[in-house]
């Protein structure tokens, strides 16, 4: 049966670099409590041309220039988003014909957080289904112009930023194992409230900053830190792999204390566990393919590795899927070969 393997990847990050010390302007807080509570020292926002569409359709280039595949060649298009263009249309369908490709199948994921791994997951599913041979799997986030400022303890985690991966089938890698989950008792926790259908904008929402990212931390953080090894876990229960055969785990980017205190639980080392956001915060349902991304570019992710990715987020939502990237990958992506990848430590736990 076939599996699907991420044969290229690509990431798209604004230009505008906003750092703790710039937020303490115009926020009652101070570079030293976002780093220590977070991790966090900066974040990108993106500028006022910039779409979550335009966004995806700049990754998702860059994951198929570095794959070669042309958009002709992609059988089905998934966008994971909470933050999309527009309530309707779907942002997939704008990324599907800004980057030039057929009318085939174009799908909005919005799962908050876990938006991508839940985009993974389906590829695969029609991948292994023998219906689809090629999938581009993006996720994208704009929340920049959602977050209040009079609500700091929101406000200073969130950045803007894409990632994609294309998947194909595949005789060597693929997805091993997987498992999804949602909660809809926390829902609350995690939640824009105006805006849609149950409570529209008003003109008095609107004098009070809404639409807003309103977010519970520690009932977030307590569920994140149950959650997270455990989906690890019980990912490789199925799997034909035990914890010591991992690689790589890439964790949904929200908080350094959360990453932590989930690669102890599950016994791996500083070395083994990839973050990048102390330099991009916390880009929800992009933080994955970001990541992946710039470990791919950064030699981290090697042909043969087994990776572990793990999600958790609006919903409440989770999930964690062992991967196994095929023998051979493209040496760099396009992104990676005009501008080297950094390589400092910054890059690692
Ligand atoms: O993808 C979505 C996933 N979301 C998450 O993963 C979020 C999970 N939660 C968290 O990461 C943490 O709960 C936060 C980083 C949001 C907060 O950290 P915390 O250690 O739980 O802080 P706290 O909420 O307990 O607040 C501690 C103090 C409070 O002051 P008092 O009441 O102790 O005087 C807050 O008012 O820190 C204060 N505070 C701030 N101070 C300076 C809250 N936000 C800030 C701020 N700057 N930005």
């Amino acid at each position: 049966m076939p599996t699907g393997s991420i044969v290229g990847w690509g990431h798209y990050v604004p230009e505008r670099v906003v750092t703790n010390d710039e937020l303490s302007e115009y926020m009652d807080t101070s570079d030293e409590w976002i780093r220590s509570r977070s991790g966090i020292r900066e974040r990108r926002f993106a500028a006022d041309h910039e779409t979550t569409a335009t966004m995806s359709v700049e990754s998702g280039r860059r994951a198929l220039d570095c794959a070669g595949v042309a958009p002709s060649d992609v059988d089905l298009l998934l966008v994971a988003s909470s933050s999309p263009d527009y309530l309707t249309p779907p942002v997939s369908s704008q990324v599907q014909q800004g980057l030039g490709m057929p009318t085939v199948g174009a799908m909005q994921l919005t799962v908050g957080c876990t938006g991508f791994l839940y985009g993974v997951v389906t590829a695969e599913q029609f991948i292994q289904a023998g219906t689809c041979e090629t999938v581009l799997v993006i996720g994208t986030e704009l929340i920049s112009r959602w977050l209040s400022w009079n609500t700091r303890s929101t406000a200073v985690l969130f950045g803007d930023g894409s990632g994609a991966v294309v998947m194909q089938a595949s005789d060597t890698g693929g997805v091993d194992s997987h498992v999804l989950g949602s909660d809809g008792e926390g829902a609350q926790h995690i939640i824009v409230p105006s805006g849609g259908v149950a409570q529209p904008v008003t003109h008095e929402g609107v004098d009070n900053d809404e639409p807003t990212l309103e977010m519970n931390g520690r009932e977030v953080f307590k569920f994140a830190t149950r959650i997270m090894d455990g989906a690890v876990k019980e990912a490789l229960r199925t799997s034909s792999h035990t914890v010591a055969d991992i690689d790589l785990l890439i964790p949904h980017q929200a908080n350094a204390r959360i990453i932590q205190y989930a690669a102890n639980s599950l016994g791996l080392s500083d070395d083994q566990v990839f973050m990048n956001l102390d330099r991009y915060g916390n880009t929800s349902a992009a933080s994955i393919p970001l990541a992946l991304s710039e470990a791919f570019d950064a030699g981290y992710a090697q042909p043969g590795d087994t990776i572990a990715l793990v999600a958790f987020g609006a919903g409440l939502t989770w999930g964690a899927t062992i991967l196994d990237l095929p023998t051979s990958l493209p040496a760099l992506s396009a992104q990676a070969r005009s501008s080297p990848a950094r390589t400092d430590a910054s890059a690692r736990s």
